[in-house]
């Protein structure tokens, strides 16, 4: 489902991070951590095609997203992308509801019942008339999720989607997430600092400057279900590229 091979992306000779290498397989859920600056934000934005990047390609369902123009990667993202952004992003005119509906209307496909049971899973099924002006940093952030989610997509990306809300909410969002992936073999990476969080996942992977390292210690519970499958590794914490199992481009 996303395949990234030796990924480095610099900004204006510093780098950032590099030799970045990992496979997702459809169904996979994937934890990445790393510290404030690390680059999280700059390598999940370079995996949407949000933001270029100086070495490695990355391949979305097959598509090579580094070899697509500007137009051909925002079709990529509406179609098979669901990003949850730590600045939310979501359109301040717009209500709730229609700000979760976008994402439907904008590939033809309106579907009103979806949009209520993906605002009701996390939590908001009474919020839709609200203008984003009217919620709290924690709703705004669960409206973001859910429009990250309506479509259905191949592959999600979340940048800390749970990083405004308390602990019990966060759980519902976290049950909410993971049952999507699970039940529409969806692929998500999601960046988080919370070990709750993190527990959830299949891999844990940490983001070095260096690459990729893993497995993660303080997750290891939760790296059973991901360390039998046959996915190629991350980077190792060597910093040595993995192996590439992809086909040459077309
Ligand atoms: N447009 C830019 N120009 C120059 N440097 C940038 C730019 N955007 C980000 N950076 C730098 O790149 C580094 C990585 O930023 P990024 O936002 O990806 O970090 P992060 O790991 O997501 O951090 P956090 O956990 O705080 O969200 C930081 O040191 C940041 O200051
Ligand atoms: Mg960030």
């Amino acid at each position: 489902m996303l395949e990234i091979d030796d990924l480095g992306k610099s900004y204006g000779g510093t780098p950032v991070f590099s030799r970045v290498s990992l496979r997702l397989q459809a169904g996979e859920f994937v934890a990445l951590l790393g510290e404030s600056g690390v680059g999280k934000s700059t390598l999940l934005n370079a995996i949407a095609g949000l933001d270029t990047v100086d070495t490695g390609r990355v391949k979305i369902d097959g598509a090579e997203v580094t070899r697509l123009d500007e137009r051909q990667r925002a079709l990529l993202r509406r179609e098979k992308l669901g990003f949850v952004f730590q600045a939310f992003h979501v359109l301040p005119h717009l209500n709730v509801q229609d700000n979760v509906a976008l994402p439907l209307l904008l590939l033809g496909r309106p579907d009103p019942a979806r949009v209520r049971a993906v605002l009701a899973a996390v939590g908001l099924e009474d919020l839709g008339q609200r203008l984003p002006a009217q919620l709290s940093g924690g709703q705004l952030q669960r409206v973001a999720i859910a429009r990250a989610l309506v479509h259905k997509p191949r592959l999600i990306l979340a940048d800390e989607p749970t990083g405004n809300l308390d602990p019990r909410t966060a759980d519902k969002v976290m049950d909410a997430l993971a049952a999507e992936v699970r039940r529409e073999g969806a692929a998500c990476l999601l960046v988080t600092h919370s070990a709750a969080a993190a527990a959830r996942a299949d891999r844990v992977l940490r983001l070095l400057p260096q690459g990729l390292a893993w497995p993660d210690a303080p997750a290891t519970a939760a790296l059973d279900a991901g360390a039998a499958r046959p996915t190629a590794p991350a980077t190792a914490p060597s910093g040595r590229a993995a192996a590439s199992s992809a086909p040459p481009p077309a």
